[in-house]
């Protein structure tokens, strides 16, 4: 059985955005956008912000279990802060091994760490020693930092380091997310390692993760972009699998979700433009599913009043279907 997993991205993937997707349903798990431990340990406010379905058992509201995702340098730093926030009902941690960004890089946390695999070792052993042996530790990482030469030590020492489940971004740092992801890394990870294992990057539509499917042998997938960009693609996964063809979300279910999206920002009070910024965000992935999503972005990006955004998509969501008929962009 297929196991899908949505993809943490730090501010794009919130609580609002796990909550709808994982309505929609195909997912099996969720992460939390990356917590960056650096000097202490976190109060339960933190943890709280980034991860609200703490409160609700660590899972979403319909029931999909939400990692909580820490990322740093210190393993005793990394422990603490994963033990307390099992204490506060985290079903499980994950350790970001992935980030890209030069800011975290150059501090010595992030994907920077791949260039030594000993570092993944010292921290996933420290995290797995501090954690209840019931919760499972996993990690997230790439191929490698500027090559892909160490990517079978890297897989190792986080098996080594006692995790329970490897998710590997099919790209070095220094691929960021240009395609394609390297899918063919992942069956070579796959043989040489025992623990559960994850591959990610670059599916976008049903034929991606079929060919990523076969070509890396996994029967685990996290989703990221493409999930934000086809809301219902886990859903049509999974009924792919099981044999059947589900037609793509029409236009007008994609623009209801949206609606939602507002309504959860907000309920939190979210900075108006806060919300038209995410909104635009979203709609700039779900130009790569949907034809009418550029015509939709061309005629958002200006706008920044959050009442106006809501009027423009309903007024869209109202128009008759043949309006609203959408033009596949990937061939399925
Ligand atoms: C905007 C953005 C934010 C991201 N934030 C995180 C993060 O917080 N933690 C993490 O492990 N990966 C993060 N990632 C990487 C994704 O989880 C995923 O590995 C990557 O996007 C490749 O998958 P995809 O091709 O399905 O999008 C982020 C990616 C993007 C585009």
């Amino acid at each position: 059985m297929t196991h899908l997993v949505l993809a943490p991205m730090e501010g794009l993937v919130d609580w609002r955005v796990r909550q709808l997707l994982s309505t929609t349903g195909g997912f099996d798990l969720c992460v939390t956008e990356f917590i960056r431990v650096s000097q202490n340990l976190f109060p339960a406010h933190v943890f709280h912000r980034y991860c609200p379905e703490l409160l609700n058992g660590g899972k979403t509201l319909s029931g999909v279990p939400v990692l909580v995702q820490l990322m740093g340098h210190d393993p005793e730093l990394m422990g603490e802060n994963a033990a307390f926030a099992t204490t506060l009902g985290a079903p499980g941690i994950d350790i970001n091994f992935g980030c890209p960004s030069k800011t975290v890089n150059k501090r010595e946390a992030g994907a920077s760490l791949l260039k030594c695999p000993d570092n993944l070792f010292h921290i996933v052993s420290a995290v797995r020693r501090a954690v209840p042996a019931d919760i499972p530790v996993s990690a997230k990482v790439r191929l490698g930092f500027s090559d892909k030469e160490l990517f079978l030590d890297i897989a190792r020492a986080v098996e080594a380091g006692g995790a329970q489940h490897l998710t590997v971004h099919a790209r070095t740092k220094l691929e960021g997310y240009k395609p394609p992801a390297h899918w063919e890394y992942l069956a070579r990870i796959r043989e040489a390692i025992s623990i559960g294992m994850t591959g990610n990057g670059e599916i976008w539509d049903v034929a991606d993760y079929e060919k990523c499917r076969d070509i890396s042998g996994c029967d685990s997938f996290m989703i990221g972009r493409g999930a934000i960009a086809a809301p219902d693609l886990a859903n049509r996964i999974k009924a792919f699998e099981g044999g059947a063809h589900v037609p793509k979300q029409s236009w007008a279910d994609v623009l209801a979700m949206l609606l939602a999206y507002c309504d959860l920002m907000d309920l939190d009070g979210a900075p108006e433009h806060h919300q038209a910024g995410r909104i635009k965000q979203w709609m700039a992935l779900i130009r790569k599913s949907h034809a009418q999503g550029a015509t939709c972005f061309d005629e958002i990006k200006r706008i920044n009043a959050i009442d106006d955004l809501r009027a423009k998509l309903c007024h869209d969501m109202s128009l008759p279907e043949n309006q609203q008929q959408d033009v596949p962009i990937a061939a399925e």
